[in-house]
């Protein structure tokens, strides 16, 4: 498809909301907390902080490049930009890499529907006993989060099925500040807690005696998650950039706002957490069985605003799943359009049905019962191991590789500077984080990983 008759994001607070509304997500509020609490809290969030500096926004502007200069989808883009080198199928690997984590992201976010409709039930009083037995409940039950699930995959198909700028704009625009102001709402609740300031010291004091490179891989992963990294996510949606946009600015803002959100939902969920006597390290059902609690015990004097801020959070936080299932799905939908020659929608429907499987079998194997476990993890624990710690941050050294090595510099200047109309000051260090720092660390961080240094 050529350049001219690809719609374009509408404005430049458009590309920052959406982008935002792709990183911004259930990596945010349901990820990091719970990877936090296992990894050691402070001191894996600074880790992580180090790797959204110095890998994330260097890796994001090499996304932007590549998805803006060649105008395509992920797989046409790595194909062209890497043309005759292993990188070319950087694209392929990214596309195969997001229908797997849409499906197990969308067990997740069917987890938070759920939960949406028993807040407004009014299912979710009791003591932290009841709460507890309620998340295992549900989601050891084979049925019912399996159909949320797939309702999730649906209602990402029908506004991607909608095109870009009618669908993922809007949405984006109208959710995003409102989701902020309910984090703040929830911290000052949560924080209201007796016994609240162990959660916040647990959250900023480091104890770097903890850190080992189960740590240190976990951030990494993490970062490249939360950013929507590695996938070509970001590499689509930069192909639907004007030309004035300036990438490092914009992947600098993104991955402020992205991680201010995170260190809020830590504000939200730890505080709580110690609180109520929940262990920090609960793993992913963590969100799940605190929150609800906060919404019972710091409103105890006037139940009804519990009951509202309720509703409104689990709202907000599958609308924010939303924005970021939405860029998933767009990965997979812009490549089988444009490639396969097929209808927007047609295309929507196959990426859809991928992921539905994928979402059925991942929420199965949660159920323990149904025997799809690998080593004793459930489908989805290991699909989420598997993608943001492994596929990732490969992808991302790949992207960053092929930036920096093999690309042009011209194409690389121009795209960075907008053809010389910005000073690109940066431009020198950027190009030394894409050659050396980022493909070092990365590959340090992986053979420490698997034992080798
Ligand atoms: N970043 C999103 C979140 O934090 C998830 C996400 C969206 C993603 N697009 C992605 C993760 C692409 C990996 C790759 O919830």
């Amino acid at each position: 498809m050529s350049q001219s008759n690809r719609v374009n994001f509408g404005s430049k607070l458009g590309v920052i909301l959406a982008t935002a509304g792709s990183a911004v997500g259930l990596g945010n509020i349901w990820r990091f907390p719970y990877m936090a609490g296992h990894n050691g809290g402070a001191a894996f969030m600074l880790i992580y902080i180090g790797c959204v500096i110095f890998l994330g926004i260097p890796g994001m502007v090499c996304e932007f490049i590549i998805g803006r200069h060649v105008s395509a989808n992920a797989a046409r883009s790595y194909l062209t930009m890497g043309k005759g080198t292993p990188f070319s199928i950087v694209g392929y690997v990214g596309i195969l890499t997001s229908i797997i984590i849409l499906g197990f992201y969308s067990v997740v976010a069917g987890w938070c529907l759920q939960y949406l409709m028993a807040s407004i039930l009014g299912h979710l009083n009791g003591d932290s006993t009841y709460i507890v037995n309620y998340f295992q409940t549900f989601s050891t039950n084979p049925l019912k989060p399996a159909l949320w699930a797939v309702l999730f995959v649906l209602l990402t198909h029908i506004i991607v099925a909608h095109g870009v700028d009618k669908g993922i704009e809007k949405a984006s625009k109208l959710m995003m500040p409102a989701l902020f102001i309910l984090l703040i709402v929830i911290i000052i609740a949560s924080c209201s807690l007796p016994n609240a300031m162990k959660g916040i010291d647990f959250l900023f004091n480091p104890d770097f005696s903890k850190v080992d490179h189960n740590v240190i891989l976990g951030a990494l992963g993490q970062a490249f998650f939360s950013l929507s990294l590695g996938t070509g996510c970001l590499c689509t949606y930069a192909s639907y950039f004007n030309k004035h946009i300036d990438l490092l600015k914009s992947a600098t803002q993104i991955a402020l706002i992205d991680t201010l959100v995170a260190i809020f939902a830590g504000l939200m969920i730890f505080p709580a957490a110690f609180s109520i006597g929940v262990s920090p390290d609960s793993g992913p059902s963590l969100i799940f069985i605190t929150l609800p609690r906060v919404f019972l015990q710091a409103f105890h004097a006037i139940p009804i605003i519990g009951y509202v801020i309720s509703i409104l959070f689990y709202s907000l936080l599958a609308l924010a799943a939303l924005t970021s299932t939405i860029s998933i799905h767009e990965i997979g939908t812009a490549f089988i359009h444009e490639e396969m020659h097929l209808s927007r929608k047609g295309a929507a429907w196959i990426v859809t049905i991928a992921c539905c499987i994928v979402a059925v079998l991942c929420s199965l194997s949660v159920s323990s019962s149904s025997g799809l476990m690998i080593h004793g993890k459930s489908l989805l624990d290991c699909c989420d191991y598997i993608t943001a710690q492994v596929l990732l941050p490969l992808g991302g050294f790949c992207t960053c590789l092929m930036i920096g090595w093999y690309v042009p510099r011209k194409v690389v200047k121009d795209e960075f500077t907008n053809w010389g109309t910005l000073r690109g000051k940066l431009f020198h260090v950027f190009v030394f984080c894409a050659r050396y720092v980022c493909p070092i660390l990365i590959l340090m961080i992986f053979l420490n990983q698997f034992g080798f240094i």
